[in-house]
């Protein structure tokens, strides 16, 4: 049985945390890169990229629509329920995001509020066509053996991830450079650091002047200076001590 942490309110006051894969590796779910990671079983060009939705829309739900099944049965680990109970220890007046990678919706799961979910949430599916006035909704299907249709517009639906060759919605962009910008800690967990523009942000925090750690499993194969600390090990064991101690 896990232990409850007490968190003491942190010193900090503008907080920006960062998550990625590696996060949710606790939670059995695999990261997308490094030893059986997802893209070594699906080539990102034939499932990951935009230009496969707009050809192949049955490899993109063959990925992510199968990836629905073992998010449902995936639970929130240590480290998400940590991130949580930080959050929700801190003042009122203490700013605090949570800008993620992740697709699976496991911080909401595990109460986090302030989540910016940057590659979008693959729980839901939309219209392909960004005219269509069909509403996002959430969806459970893995839709493996026939691609959605839209019922207002007949045109293709999609899960709500970010695609390679898409841009982050200009939303979450904005309030994710705007936590930056006067940031004053900073803490990446559980990324590999190789996508943009999510790797590119430990270095606004840190013209902001904001402390920067990272907390992953293992030295970032191409390490960026602008992280001042490491702390290396699991997300689940790693991130709870860490968090104590701000
Ligand atoms: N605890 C902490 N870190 C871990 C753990 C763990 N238990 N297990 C693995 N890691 C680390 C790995 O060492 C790796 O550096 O997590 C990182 C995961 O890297 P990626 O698989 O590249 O995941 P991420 O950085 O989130 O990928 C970014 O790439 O393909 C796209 O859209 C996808 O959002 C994703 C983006
Ligand atoms: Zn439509």
């Amino acid at each position: 049985m896990r232990q409850n942490m007490l968190f003491n309110k942190s010193r900090y006051s503008r907080i920006v945390i960062l998550t990625g894969a590696g996060v949710s590796a606790g939670s059995g779910l695999r990261t997308y890169r490094g030893p059986n990671g997802v893209w070594e079983e699906y080539e990102v060009a034939k499932f990951g990229h935009a230009e496969a939705l707009a050809n192949r829309p049955e490899e993109t739900w063959r990925l992510f629509g199968g990836r629905r099944e073992l998010i449902l049965a995936a639970k929130p680990n240590a480290a998400h329920l940590a991130l949580a109970e930080w959050e929700a220890a801190l003042a009122p007046h203490q700013e605090f995001l949570l800008v993620t990678q992740n697709v699976d919706g496991l911080h909401q799961c595990a109460g986090s509020k302030n989540v910016v979910e940057i590659h979008g949430n693959v729980m839901f599916t939309r219209c392909s066509n960004a005219s269509c006035d069909l509403e996002l909704y959430r969806d459970e299907q893995s839709h493996l053996n026939k691609v959605p249709i839209c019922p207002k517009c007949g045109s293709v639906l999609r899960p709500n991830v970010v695609l390679f060759g898409e841009e982050i919605p200009v939303l979450p962009s904005w309030t994710v450079k705007r936590a930056l910008r006067d940031c004053d800690l900073f803490i990446a967990v559980g990324t590999s650091g190789l996508v943009t523009p999510a790797a590119n942000y430990v270095r606004g925090a840190e013209y902001a002047g904001a402390r920067t750690i990272l907390v992953n499993l293992e030295p970032m194969a191409q390490p960026n200076p602008a992280f001042k600390e490491q702390y290396l090990g699991p997300a689940d064991e790693v991130l709870p001590e860490l968090l104590a101690k701000l």
